[in-house]
């Protein structure tokens, strides 16, 4: 089957906050083809260069497999230059990004000096709420597509035909930070460097949360809904 024709409005932009295994990237995928605009995921732009062996890859690759976070200077630095790409004219969603209140200020001042169809528009700010023993679950889970990036969890995702993708045939892996060392670590960074971030855009009047323990097509919904919200 075709994938449907992307729908042609001007988001602005979109911050997906939420601890790992939240469900930031599976609904980033799914928001990114409804609209047309790119999923700006931190955390894949990373792998990325780690399995092509940059400099930069060989500097963050011993850090994520801790799961510990990379520099605000080495994500900002990637980020903007991501963002100055044309196909982010209409909008984009940032997923894992921004990770920490000095990444939200400095994205602050890029968005104020940023148009989106002439206008400049403040972000629509998701917090994908799950409770910790269901994080668990899907980090443990999860394998993930190699080549298309497809994600899936053996609970509740599961591929039709075992480790494999439906979309491109391609083996799954486990991610190398899913291991239980390394989630421990992931999580307590969540809890102590992202979450004040949920009380940043509160305060900014911008956050919107989300019960992301709901089947996937609910959340979807849910984001769509804030997000046509703002462009009606
Ligand atoms: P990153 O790749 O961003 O990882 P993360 O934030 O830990 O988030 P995850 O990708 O683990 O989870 P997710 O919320 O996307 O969940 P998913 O949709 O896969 O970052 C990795 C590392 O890079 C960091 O540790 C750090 O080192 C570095 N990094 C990245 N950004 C950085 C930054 N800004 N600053 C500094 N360092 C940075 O879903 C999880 C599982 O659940 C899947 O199996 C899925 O199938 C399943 N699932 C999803 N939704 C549902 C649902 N509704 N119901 C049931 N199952 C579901």
């Amino acid at each position: 089957m075709n994938a449907p024709t992307p729908v042609e409005r001007i988001v602005g932009p979109v911050i997906f906050l939420g601890a790992p295994g939240a469900g930031k990237g599976t609904q980033a995928k799914r928001i990114a083809e409804r609209y047309g605009i790119p999923q700006i995921s931190t955390g894949d732009i990373l792998r990325e260069h780690v399995s092509r062996g940059t400099a930069l890859g060989r500097q963050a690759k011993e850090i994520m497999d801790r799961g510990e976070l990379v520099s605000d200077k080495i994500v900002c630095d990637m980020v903007e230059s991501r963002l100055s790409q044309a196909d982010c004219d209409r909008g984009f969603i940032l997923d894992g990004f921004p990770r920490t209140v000095e990444q939200a200020k400095w994205l602050d001042g890029v968005l104020a000096a940023k148009t989106f169809g002439g206008k400049h528009l403040p972000p629509i700010v998701i917090d994908f709420e799950v409770g910790y023993n269901q994080l668990l679950k899907r980090l443990t889970g999860r394998r993930t597509c190699p080549d298309c990036g497809k994600i899936f969890n053996v609970y509740s995702q599961p591929p039709r035909v075992p480790d494999t993708c439906d979309s491109c045939g391609a083996k799954l892996i486990t991610r190398k930070d899913d291991t239980d060392e390394a989630i421990a670590v992931r999580l307590k960074s969540y809890e102590q460097q992202t979450k004040p971030l949920a009380d940043y855009y509160r305060q900014q009047g911008r956050l919107r949360v989300v019960s992301g323990e709901q089947e996937a097509d609910a959340v979807t919904k849910e984001v769509i809904s804030a997000i046509e919200e703002r462009s009606a």
